[in-house]
């Protein structure tokens, strides 16, 4: 067997399409919606990062301000931007990149942020209408696997799918995302040292967002399987998945070694953008 490459360019752009559609008509209306990111001191990976989801912004008609703060920033000075900034109408989306410096503490930012305007879906909040099940923003990249997964027909229903990694960003809320009702996989949550990885073998869809090159070997999977590679590592100067080579010739779908799932998770930041900004403008503001 050789896999269909579930390659997420096309599907990318066909969402950023979408979005532009919906800001189109939200300008129409007089509102024009507005992403506010917020940096604090200089790191490269995540200013790379960045500049993607501005340039993202910009080719949708999103407006956006990217702010840089000094390295030594402190924790009440950074609280206090963003109270001001969850307060300000015309900003109808905030983020903070991660991670921050050391010294501040991250988990007290990511919450300080109004989880209306929490676009990134990291807030407790947002999690926790996730674990519910309720409407709520959803983390970008479990909601882009998802779609991708959806949009390629890879069937989830009474389907085993192990996620490889239990990481607040992407493992732990991909499997209650997985597990939904309405989705109803049989999710099996495992990572870096979990003790037996042999659920692997049996599964129907492997996700590994562990960051360890080749951590999905073919030996690993039963013929026919979807593989996801979320996790990044850079090897020799190139960026390569969790998934081995060899994965290719016995899996059913497998996305691509040197790809990354970026654009998705860029897509769905701005689909949560626009529907933050659909909402506020909802309620008059
Ligand atoms: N750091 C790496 N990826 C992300 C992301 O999607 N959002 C934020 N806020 N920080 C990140």
């Amino acid at each position: 067997m050789c896999a269909v490459s579930l390659d997420s360019a096309d599907l990318a752009a066909t969402r950023l399409r979408e979005v532009a559609a919906r800001v189109s008509e939200l300008r129409r209306r007089g509102v024009q919606p507005h992403l506010t990111t917020v940096l604090v001191g200089a790191h490269p990976a995540s200013e790379a990062y960045l500049a993607r989801k501005h340039a993202d912004c910009e080719a949708v008609g999103i407006a956006s301000e990217a702010m840089v703060l000094d390295a030594g920033t402190s924790q009440a000075d950074l609280l206090d931007l963003i109270a001001r900034l969850n307060t300000d109408p015309a900003r109808h989306g905030l983020l903070v990149q991660l991670p921050l410096p050391d010294h501040l503490d991250s988990d007290a930012i990511v919450a300080a942020v109004d989880p209306a305007k929490d676009v990134d879906g990291f807030h407790p909040v947002n999690l926790g209408r996730l674990l519910w099940g309720s409407d709520g923003i959803l983390p970008c990249t479990p909601a882009g696997i998802l779609d991708l997964l959806q949009a390629r027909q890879v069937p989830l229903a009474g389907r085993k799918v192990v996620i490889l990694g239990r990481g607040s960003i992407v493992g732990r809320p991909l499997a209650m995302l997985l597990s939904r009702k309405g989705i109803d996989a049989d999710v099996c949550l495992l990572h870096s040292r979990s003790g037996d990885l042999s659920a692997i073998a049996s599964a129907d869809v492997v996700i590994s967002a562990v960051g360890i090159p080749d951590f999905v070997t073919a030996g690993m999977i039963r013929p026919g399987a979807a593989v996801v590679g979320v996790g990044i590592s850079h090897v020799g100067g190139q960026m390569v998945s969790d998934i081995a080579d060899d994965v290719a010739a016995k899996a059913g779908f497998v996305t691509p070694r040197h790809g990354s799932l970026g654009a998705m998770t860029r897509a769905h930041l701005l689909l949560n953008l626009v529907a933050a900004t659909e909402a506020a403008a909802r309620k008059g503001h």
